[in-house]
This record gives C-alpha cells, structure tokens and sequence, in this order.
C-alpha cells in the first residue's frame, strides 16, 4: 500500500484553490513591496549553502500549503525508510543508501564494508598521486552515465585543489571520436586507465575499455595490472576483463548517486584523500540537515516542494541553471541526469499512470556565458523559466600560491564582476523594464526612423520572473560535497511528492534492445520487418 500520491490529498486540493486565487497572478515585486522583511523571512540556511527564496512565486500561505503537502504525503517517513535502508527502489527491489557512503565510520549501515572499500581505495589513491615513484601523469576515466558526469563534474570544479602533475581526462562517448584525440595525447607508461561502471556491461565502456586496451598494447605499454584498474559492483567482469586493481561498491548506490563510492576515483586522484574525505563530509552534513531540521527550514524538503509548485501548478516545463562559477560547467548536465532519470517517470509506485507532469528540464551554461547566449529568452521570451543562479563568495585563484600579485588583483576584479552579473541577471529577471520605463529611456543603437512607441514595446521586460539564488563562501571538497547533496534531497522531496520511483531507469533499456538488434543488421543489410524509415535511414548509413 502506497503512501498518499500529492494529488490525493487535501492539501493539493488546496494548493489548486490557493493557485487560482493567490497564484496565477502572483506578484514577486508587489510582495516584496508588502513585506519588507522578505528577504530575511525567505532566506535559508543549510550546511554550506544560503539559500535566498525570496525571488520566488510563493508566500507564507502557499509555503504553508506545500509544507501540509509534505505532510500528507508523510515525506519525512520516507525520508527515514530511505536513510534506514529500506527497499525503496520498489522496483528493483533495492536499497538506496548513497547516504551510507558519506556516513562517518561505524556509524551508517555497511559501515565495515563502505569504509574498507574507502581506505584500501585512498591508499591507492596516494601511491598513485606519488608520481615520482608511479611515473602516471594521465588518468583516463572510461565510464558514461552516473559512471561519468559525477567525477567528470566534481573534478574541473576543485581543480584548485588538484595534484599539479596529473592530468584527469574522461572518455564517455561511444563514438571513437571521443577516446582517439586523448590517446593521441598519451604515453602509456605514464597513463592510468580506469574502467568504471557499476555493471561493467555497458556497451560504451565495454567498447572503449577494450580500445583502450588495445591501443596500451600496441604502443608498447606491458603492465595491464598497473596500468589498468576497474571501479565496479561487477567484480568478476573486471576480473575476466584482465583488470586484477578492482574497488567495489554495491547495488544499494544508484549510478547518478554513485560519485561518493569507487565511482569518485578519479575525484580521489585529482584532489587526494583528504580532500576526497572533505567532500564526503560535506555530503554528510548535508544528510544530516536533511534528516533533522524541521520542514519548514529544511533546504532540499523546500526547494523539492517549490519544484512541484512550479511544474504541476504553474505548469513551468524546465529549470534553468546558472553557476557562476567556471569550474561548476557540468554541473548542468550531471544535474540532468540526477533529476531527469530520477523523476522522467509516467506512472506511480503502484503502476498507475500520473495525471499530473513530473520532472522538468533541466538545462543551463556557467554565467556569464549563458547571458551572451539564451537569457534573451529567459527575460523576454514566451515561457517563464524559473533560473537557480549559484554564486560564491570568495575565489580560489590563490589556492596552490602559483599566481603573482597584479594578477591576483586583477582575478578579484573579475571575481567581483562575476558576482554583479549573477546579482544583476536575477535583478533584472524580477524587476522587468515597464513600456513607459523603455519610452523613456535613451537607446543608442536603435532605429532612428522606427515609431518610438513600437520601439519601447520590444524594449519592454515583463519581470516576475522567478529565481533562486544558493549562495556558497567558496568552492571547496567540503561546499561542493553539500551543494550535490543538496540536489540529491531535493530530488528525492519531488520524487516522492509525485510517488514515483525516483531510482530506478527503465525508460533506456527499450532503445538498448533495439541497438543490439540493429547492429548486425547495420552488417548484413538485413531490413526484414523493419519500419520503413528505420530502413531507410539503415541503407544510407551502411558503409
Ligand atoms: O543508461 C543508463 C545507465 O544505467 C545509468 O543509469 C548509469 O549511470 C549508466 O547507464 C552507466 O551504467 P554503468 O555504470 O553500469 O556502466
């Protein structure tokens, strides 16, 4: 027997009441300008991570009603089912435990096992960060999924934090025209291949493991053992593989959650063993948040409510992301994976289908960039985006001590105009431009033979749009390490709102399937029973 659905409760039907009457129209100007004390009110502070909440559609009375909607739908129940191990994962009728991995020792379930895996792992690590006894230079992560877009994330993201002479790249894609341009950049007594997946089936990197394998051969490289090792569930694929250096990890940690296990090696490489712990600490601040403060201080238990306010009531289809911070440029698209393949889903715990939408797109670039790119859109377009800006406070040029004076000033001043763009964009987003504002205004790049009054309409803003802002002090092992966590939660708070199973990904195996068919069709030119594009497209692709 399921836990109420959001759309059976009272408070859904209330929220849908206070929607029509309160939302709709919803003015974020018009209640800053009611409370002034706003801002404070809607400020949250979480481990690592200050949350501003103002910018956003809501007020009292609707965070009331969603907190009731939490309540309903006894969110921090299964909250606890999730942190005490229970089979959450319905479907496959697993546990989800990431939060075990970030756990201090001999205090989350597995303990023995998951800090084992750690120690033997990080020692690992160390020798291998020895470079002048281990002679690696180059690390090769082989992965994709949740096997990739965490550590690929994580690492440009603490590269001030990262070993000098090491150099992490990150093969994914199938196509060869992602591993040839790293090869051709190696040597292989200087290289470290690690193979990464949780089953060590996956057709990717079991097709990339094996290039790897061949081109280490063939340009002299003799030691597999040393050269290669495997961070996987499957520890006797990776054995049968020739790969002799495994670290495990269980099938109670999700891919897209996997990036604090044996996953995170590459992470552990790059920013070393204490760093790695420093992360898994933040993590588990987080947790801890999480799973104490009460509902309506509680950040992900919030932001997870929001979401569903946003998409089932306000009907917005995507969520656009903007860190303004370099280093956090795959954040978006790890971030599609951990939200979309949790929550893409159509039907409910018991298999019935959802009248209701679920997961959003996620989508976004690092600002500024973005800025130069699709904010047009975000200010002036057809469809409000709600956008989550990140800004951090303090830089980390100075980090590793490598940077002279003038040009550590002159990164402060950057710094400083990163922070007023993020600032400004969120400004901007909110407050709009009115018609007579626009009229008003000088525009030197304007048509001079253009009606003014058409002229200030393009130049019109509409604002209230809705925006988050999660404000860190610095990028750091440990802020990195709660800001994931943070989305993880958040993540799961939507997931079960809509009684969805947030853990499992059923939605990929069809298309798998169908690859394995075609590929030896793509040989044979065997077309039977194929629809008529799916066979056309086959002969023109056929060498
Ligand atoms: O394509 C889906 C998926 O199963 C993801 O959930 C997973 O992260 C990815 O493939 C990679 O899987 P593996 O780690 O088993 O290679």
């Amino acid at each position: 027997m399921m836990d109420p659905r959001c759309d059976q409760t009272e408070a859904w039907a209330a929220l849908a009441g206070h929607f029509e009457a309160h939302g709709r129209d919803f003015d974020i100007r018009e209640a800053f300008a009611r409370d002034p004390g706003r801002f404070a009110s809607m400020g949250v502070e979480a481990p690592e991570v200050f949350a501003d909440l103002s910018k956003n559609r809501i007020d009292t009375a609707t965070m009331h009603f969603l907190l009731d909607l939490a309540k309903e739908c006894r969110i921090e129940a299964r909250r606890d089912a999730m942190l005490r191990g229970d089979p959450i994962n319905t479907t496959e009728g697993r546990a989800v435990l990431h939060t075990a991995l970030r756990a201090a020792r001999g205090k989350g379930p597995f303990s023995d096992d998951v800090h084992g895996v750690l120690d033997a792992m990080l020692s690992y690590v160390e020798s291998v960060r020895d470079t002048a006894v281990s002679g690696i230079r180059h690390i090769v992560n082989i992965g994709i999924g949740g096997s990739d877009l965490g550590p690929q994330m994580v690492v440009p993201a603490l590269d001030a934090f990262a070993h000098p002479g090491l150099t992490l790249h990150f093969v994914s894609n199938v196509d060869g025209h992602d591993i040839v341009p790293v090869l051709r950049r190696l040597d292989p007594a200087q290289t470290l291949f690690i193979i990464a997946s949780k089953t060590f089936t996956t057709q990717e990197t079991m097709a990339n493991a094996h290039a790897a394998k061949a081109w280490f051969e063939a340009s002299g490289g003799t030691d597999i053992a040393k050269h290669f090792c495997a961070t996987t569930t499957n520890v006797a694929a990776a054995a049968a593989f020739g790969i002799t250096t495994t670290f495990g990890f269980w099938d109670w940690v999700g891919g897209r959650y996997s990036l604090w296990s044996a996953i995170g090696l590459p992470i552990a490489l790059a920013i070393g063993a204490d760093n790695f712990r420093a992360l898994l600490a933040g993590a588990h601040a987080m947790d801890a948040h999480f799973a104490t403060a009460p509902a309506a201080k509680n950040l992900p238990m919030l932001l997870g409510l929001i979401d569903v306010w946003y998409r089932n009531f306000h009907g917005f289809t995507s969520r656009c992301m903007a860190p303004y911070h370099q280093g956090l440029k795959r954040l978006p698209a790890y971030l599609q994976q951990l939200e979309m393949e949790s929550n893409g889903k159509r039907v409910d715990l018991d298999g019935a289908p959802l009248p209701f939408a679920t997961s959003p797109v996620v989508w976004g670039e690092p600002g500024t960039n973005g800025q130069h790119a699709y904010f047009q859109m975000l200010h002036q377009g057809t469809d409000v985006i709600p956008v989550e800006f990140i800004l951090v406070r303090r830089a980390t040029h100075a980090i590793g001590g490598d940077l002279h004076a003038p040009l550590l000033e002159q990164l402060e001043r950057q710094h400083a105009m990163l922070l007023a763009n993020g600032l400004a964009q969120a400004q901007a987003l909110m407050q709009g431009k009115s018609t007579a504002d626009a009229a008003a205004e000088k525009a030197p790049t304007a048509s001079k033979t253009l009606d003014p009054a058409v002229l200030a309409k393009h130049r019109t803003f509409p604002g209230n749009r809705p925006s988050t802002t999660l404000v860190l002090d610095q990028l750091t092992p440990r802020s990195l390490g709660a800001l994931i966590a943070l989305y993880e939660h958040r993540v799961f708070v939507s997931g079960a709102l809509w009684g969805i199973n947030s853990f499992d990904q059923w939605g990929v195996e069809l298309g798998k399937a169908l690859c394995n068919d075609l590929l030896p069709r793509l040989a044979s030119g065997d077309t039977a029973g194929l629809d008529a594009s799916t066979a056309g497209l086959m002969q023109r692709l056929r060498p």
